[in-house]
């Protein structure tokens, strides 16, 4: 089976664009389908559970078409999508239809229900796993209103096949809501189909309230709104139909913040997502709340969260009823693990019911790690792991635990912040993410992922001795000095005067650099010699010095911190780019030892006597460019206070190496 290792970590800090929410991009699909007008709905979730929906439209003679060029409402999305939906104005025109609806819980529901007003035949399949969730609660609601709906394999769960029918809405439609609340969403978004005044009455208590929220919230976007008795009754009067808003965008999703979120409860942060925050209809966004009950420090604006540690470092036990917030729930089952005590996680029986058995599946991991858990019928109690003999409990996480994900997005988002615990931890089968966050595990390196910075000025062998380093540990590298040296070689063949700040940063933005293998491309010509010119190395250093080009390169350098780790070498790699970085070099050398290094580096070359400049030109040389790269406004050269110094003048390579790995052993967990 495929897995992920993941490395030992300790530290989380750093920034994430959440991709666009399932719940809502789903919901968002099928309104505008049904709806009267064409919708440009931007920056959709693109995964599995969306793209069943999309193919499901597109069968069912629902215009959709994506939108290549599209404005992204939040910059740099990665996978967001634009799509324009070209609405029916009403039921669906296909009148037949055979659709796998793969294991997407928002297709299948709210699909089952426009179907079943649709006057078509239509059969809706899933994978193993949707033929044992169960869908009877909306056959029942349907049926009472004169709904053909059947079930093509077990008594109460999908394959359904559906046949036209005449609906009647005398009666309020009586329908139980604590198994999902996707059964009265379904409803509610189908029922202004019928076109006649309908009400819902619900039987027993409704679960995960918060997502009726959302749906009431996108179908008053559509025109269409509901009246609500508490969470009892549901009124949709009459001749109401859904209307296109025109232009739609998918805020970012609030469930697959909670990994971030608690990322940065655990392992330090800050942590900031950005796609959601006080202005958002997603219920998660709530699973912040549950983060500061545990002590974490949590900021909020319009549009993003972050969190941190708590002051002391250390999260607090909870006894919650997470019932709003059943999908983050699940990261909290994960934050307990680095609790002081047991954490009780009540009223979440839907887990049972969802992608596969939560609460089981949760018991059974939980314990690879080292927690004691009691598994009730409709809670969770989780008690960290911690070792017994130790004065204060300190957490002992069972190493190299392999985790099972059963099919399950959300598993194997959770379990990734076990590596937090300082043990390396495998997941299997890690590709399910693709469910909601194909993704997943990139972002959660670009927080997560252990870096080393190695700053230092020209020649000092930190490029030599930064690479020997991330060969040892199996890091990815970071030459970012080679950025700035494509900068200035960029600038000068576009004809770009390297003064011009904004010719050049522009250059910098949209650099056409390649680095495959231990080679440099530009635009596709190799350049891996031609940068290492002096005069571009001189060009580097004035490019480097304008704040412009040191901003429009700034994320491409964060978007090297992958896992298992980074070394990233440069002038600015501890104090500006990855100022979290758990370890910090600077790497220096006398300027005498610099220059003859760098003599003997041509001589090596084979560059004849008449062409070398001499020893002195060049100490005068690096001695200029230092003091260029010191005195520069911005992110000026110089040891940072928590970086520790190496100087290798007196040192060979080998031992430079060596004093480097001696930092990072201490710095970093084994
Ligand atoms: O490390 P190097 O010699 O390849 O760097 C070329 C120039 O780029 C150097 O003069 C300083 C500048 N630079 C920088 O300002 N910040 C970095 N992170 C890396 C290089």
């Amino acid at each position: 089976m495929d897995y992920l290792d993941l490395p030992a970590l300790t530290r989380a800090a750093g920034t994430v664009r959440l991709p666009g929410s399932k719940s809502i991009s789903n919901r968002m699909l099928l309104l505008a389908a049904l709806a009267q007008g064409e919708t440009e709905i931007r920056d959709l979730l693109d995964s599995d559970d969306t793209r069943v929906m999309l193919d499901a439209l597109r069968k069912l003679g629902v215009g959709v078409a994506a939108i290549a060029d599209a404005p992204r409402d939040r910059v740099a999305a990665m996978g967001g999508n634009a799509y324009r939906i070209t609405g029916c104005g009403g039921a669906f025109p296909g009148k037949e239809g055979d659709l796998f609806m793969g294991n997407a819980g928002t297709a299948i529901r709210p699909l089952t229900a426009a179907l079943a007003l649709s006057g078509g035949h239509y059969r809706l399949s899933g994978v193993a796993r949707m033929h044992e969730r169960p869908i009877g609660d909306l056959v029942d609601g349907l049926r009472q209103i004169g709904a053909d709906v059947r079930y093509a394999g077990k008594e109460g769960f999908p394959p359904l096949d559906i046949h036209p029918a005449s609906v009647r809405l005398a009666a309020p439609i009586r329908v139980r809501g604590d198994v999902s609340s996707q059964f009265l969403t379904a409803l509610l978004m189908a029922l202004p189909l019928a076109g006649e005044t309908a009400v819902i009455e619900m039987t027993t208590e409704l679960i995960s309230k918060p997502y009726i929220e959302i749906t009431l919230n996108l179908m008053a976007h559509f025109c269409v709104t509901v009246e609500r008795e508490g969470w009892q009754r549901f009124t949709i009067r009459g001749g109401q139909r859904y209307v296109s808003p025109g232009i739609v965008h998918v805020e970012g999703d609030a469930s697959g913040a909670s990994y971030f979120l608690a990322a940065g409860a655990i392992g330090g942060g800050p942590v900031r997502v950005e796609g959601v925050g006080r202005g958002s209809i997603q219920g998660d966004v709530k699973f912040a709340d549950a983060l500061a009950v545990m002590g974490a420090r949590i900021e909020m604006g319009e549009n993003w969260i972050e969190a941190s540690s708590p002051e002391d470092g250390k999260l607090k036990s909870f006894d919650l009823d997470l019932n709003h917030i059943p999908d983050a729930a699940m990261t909290l089952a994960i934050a307990a693990l680095f609790a002081d005590g047991p954490c009780r996680l009540r009223n979440i029986a839907s887990w049972r019911v969802k992608e596969t058995d939560r609460i089981t599946a949760m018991t059974t991991e939980l314990r690879k790690l080292g927690a004691s858990v009691e598994e009730g019928a409709d809670y969770l109690v989780v008690a960290p792991p911690v070792a017994s003999s130790a004065v204060s409990p300190v957490p002992t996480f069972s190493a190299g635990a392999a985790i099972d994900t059963y099919d399950d997005h959300r598993m194997a988002m959770c379990f990734s912040l076990a590596a937090l615990g300082g043990v390396p931890v495998r997941i299997n089968d890690p590709k399910c993410v693709a469910k909601t966050f194909p993704d997943y595990f990139e972002r959660f390196g670009r927080i997560a992922a252990p870096v080393i910075a190695i700053d230092g000025p020209s020649a000092s062998g930190k490029g030599t001795v930064a690479q020997r380093v991330a060969e040892t540990l199996g890091f990815h590298f970071l030459d970012s000095g080679a950025l700035y040296r494509l900068t200035a070689l960029a600038a000068i063949r576009a004809g770009v005067a390297l003064d011009d700040e904004a010719g050049v940063a522009g250059v910098a933005a949209t650099l056409p650099a390649e680095f495959p293998g231990e080679r440099i491309l530009l635009a596709g010509a190799d350049v891996t010699e031609a940068i290492r010119a002096e005069d571009i190395g001189v060009g580097a250093s004035k490019v480097a010095a304008l704040p412009a080009v040191r901003t429009a390169l700034l994320e491409r350098q964060r978007a090297y911190r992958r896992l298992p780790g980074l070394v990233a070498d440069g002038r600015d790699m501890g104090s500006v780019v990855f100022p979290e970085a758990p370890a910090k070099v600077f790497l220096t050398a006398s300027a005498e030892a610099r220059a003859e290094r760098r003599h003997k580096q041509l001589i090596g070359k084979g560059m004849p006597a008449n062409m070398r400049p001499l020893l002195q030109d060049i100490l005068q040389e690096l001695r200029e460019r230092d003091a260029r790269d010191a005195a520069r406004s911005v992110a000026p050269l110089k040891q940072g206070e928590d970086a520790e110094l190496v100087d290798t003048t007196p040192l060979g390579i080998d031992e430079a190496v060596a004093a480097v790995l001696d930092i990072v052993r201490r710095r970093l967990p084994q």
